[in-house]
């Protein structure tokens, strides 16, 4: 979490770091600061307030013309939300932006005698305190010597007080990337959104280096003063890509991404109709004698792997077991080296996924991950990656990042079907088919918004509600529950359709609003029972089914239908609405749905 920038170049650095650390929001939003060589001096000044960059903006100079600053946007971990505990934290020579945690900060604080040079709560100013009491004038010596003492993870944009015009970076785990353009000079930031106007190139800044940012170079040494070449990676997209393009919401905007994303992951991955992943480099033999799957993530990357796992044990009879990413890491593996491993994540940071992929790969090498950001740690660490195409994805509720990891797993559920033998070459076949129609039926669910709109006026005065449905359709409603708790703060409940009447029953009272989704066909007579369950006892009932019509209209009180797809893939249509209710509940809350209260989107602490 937290969102860190850095320039140096040839032109007036502030509105560009602004700029930048506003798309970095979406990693921590508690309060936001840069600091620069003023005039370019060897005075730093420092601007930093809670709240969002929007206040910083306020209170940043117009005719500031430094050329290198450095920026924060943070996620509040050691300390509150106040202005002594915002970044950037300078300690006499020194001043520095940080991204990580600092394990060790008290016995920094003992070892160094650092108490009286205080004034915050955060563990970042203890480290900006170590390296200024380690520095004599070289900056790379007392980087070296620092980082040796640090206990953590970090990324760290460090400033000396005489070296102006300089910016130094390093990092552990805690992800950091960069470009240099002669026009435009170095750039540093935790994401490449942050920058991506100025250059489409970029490379992931490596661990345990030092990274030396001038306005007319950029250079790489590792700790033992070699110079290390990055390895440049292109995006295909550019900075519309991460505007809001006229939508009043990242949300809603990446909501409406979502067919053009799904096309964007399956196209280069048919072939025939059939599966295919050598663009990806992803070996058959992958696949072969797989035994059992065990899929790890967090937040909706683990309910899209649900989605793919209940395909995959059910279809194909493979066992596969779904983890969360916090309590895998520790936790004993019972995995085998013919155990397939898939690890999803967007971000490809989230630090508790990444250390159960590490664990992961102490017993199979077989791992695979499914990740959105190119180049990121869990992408360059598991054996085989699938990129998935969402493009960037700005809203911290995911949206279309959670449709492309779907998609991504019904491939790969396609691939193990075929070299299992489960399923035949026209079974799998049908099955690509089939998929290859989800874009176009999401559109025609993206095309009735406003009927959404207008339904959910009655969820915005919800405290409770509660999602049911059975099979993949419950997996749905893990999801659908998640992203209204996160955006719209109603509390949100997801339950096995035939589950609710062991205890949780008992907290259906008159007119709680119950999203019951209905659209798995081998256990629609079965979900309808349930549904009356909960309508007998007052439930204000919103159906989500396949029905043209409903024959007895009285089991609901609001019907949406959604167009007649195989069961397999009525959760691409059906997401859409969950998604929909979600957004609109938040807005009609007069909350924001972009930002979420304690929420960040990247989430690098455990
Ligand atoms: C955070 C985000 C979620 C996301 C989860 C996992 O909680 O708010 O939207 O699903 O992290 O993130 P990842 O980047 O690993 O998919």
């Amino acid at each position: 979490m937290c969102g860190i920038i850095g320039l140096t170049g040839h032109n007036p650095s502030q509105n560009i770091l602004l700029d930048g650390l506003a798309r970095l929001e979406y990693r921590g939003y508690d309060s936001a600061g840069i600091a620069f060589f003023r005039d370019n001096s060897g005075h730093i000044s420092v601007r930093k307030t809670a709240g969002k960059v929007s206040d910083l903006r306020a209170i940043c100079d117009d005719d500031n013309t430094s050329t290198c600053g450095i920026g924060h946007s943070r996620w509040a971990t050691h300390g509150g939300v106040t202005n002594a505990n915002a970044h950037p934290h300078k300690v006499g020579n020194v001043t520095l932006v940080h991204n990580g945690i600092i394990e060790n900060y008290h016995d920094l604080i003992k070892e160094f005698n650092l108490q009286d040079k205080l004034v915050s709560e955060t563990d970042t100013e203890v480290a900006a305190a170590t390296f200024d009491a380690n520095y004599d004038g070289d900056p790379i010596e007392c980087i070296k010597k620092t980082v040796s003492k640090i206990h953590g993870t970090f990324a760290f944009c460090i400033m000396f007080k005489n070296r102006p015009g300089e910016i130094y970076c390093t990092r552990r785990v805690s992800p950091l990337v960069a470009a240099f353009t002669e026009k435009d000079g170095s750039f540093v930031a935790s994401d490449l959104t942050a920058f991506i106007e100025y250059s489409k190139q970029f490379f992931i800044v490596p661990e345990d280096t030092i990274m030396i940012m001038k306005a007319d170079s950029m250079t790489v040494q590792d700790m033992d003063g070699k110079e290390v070449t990055p390895e440049y990676m292109t995006v295909d997209w550019d900075v519309t890509a991460a505007q809001k393009d006229g939508y009043p919401h990242y949300m809603i905007k990446e909501i409406h991404e979502q067919p053009a994303a799904i096309k964007r992951t399956i196209m280069t991955r048919i072939k025939d109709d059939l599966p295919d992943f050598t663009e990806d480099n992803i070996p058959d033999s992958l696949f072969e004698g797989v035994t059992d799957m065990t899929i790890i993530a967090c937040g909706t990357a683990m309910y899209a792997g649900n989605m793919g796992a209940s395909l995959i044990q059910n279809k194909f009879g493979i066992p596969v077991n779904v983890c969360i990413a916090s309590e895998f890491r520790y936790e004993r593996p019972v995995l085998s080296e013919n155990s397939l491993v898939i690890v999803v994540s967007q971000s490809g940071e989230t630090i508790d996924t990444l250390e159960a992929l590490r664990l992961a790969k102490t017993k199979t090498q077989r791992t695979l991950s499914l990740v959105n950001v190119k180049g990121s740690s869990i992408a360059r660490e598991s054996n085989y990656v699938l990129y998935t195409h969402a493009g960037p994805e700005i809203a911290v509720a995911s949206t279309k990042a959670y449709t492309v990891q779907v998609v991504a797993m019904y491939l790969i559920a396609a691939k193990l079907g075929l070299t299992s033998g489960e399923f035949t070459e026209a079974e799998c076949k049908k099955f690509i088919q089939t998929m290859q129609t989800v874009p176009e039926a999401m559109q025609k669910m993206l095309d009735n918004e406003q009927d959404i709109e207008n339904l959910t006026r009655r969820m915005t005065n919800a405290e409770h509600t509660f999602y049911i449905g059975r099979g993949q359709d419950y997996r749905l409603a893990m999801e659908g529950a998640l992203k209204l708790k996160e955006i719209s703060y109603i509390h949100a409940e997801a339950y096995a359709a035939g589950e609710l009447k062991h205890g949780t029953i008992a907290l259906i009272s008159e007119g709680i609003p119950v999203i019951a989704l209905a659209t798995q066909q081998s256990v629609y007579s079965k979900v309808i029972s349930n549904i009356r369950e909960v309508k007998a006892r007052g439930a204000y009932v919103i159906l989500i089914s396949m029905d043209d019509e409903i024959t007895d209209p009285s089991i609901c009180d609001v019907h949406l239908n959604i167009p007649k797809i195989d069961d397999d893939f009525a959760v691409f249509e059906a997401v859409v609405l969950c998604q929909m209710i979600a957004y609109y509940a938040s807005i009609g809350k007069g909350c924001n749905p972009d930002q979420p209260r304690n929420l960040a989107k990247s989430v690098t602490v455990e």
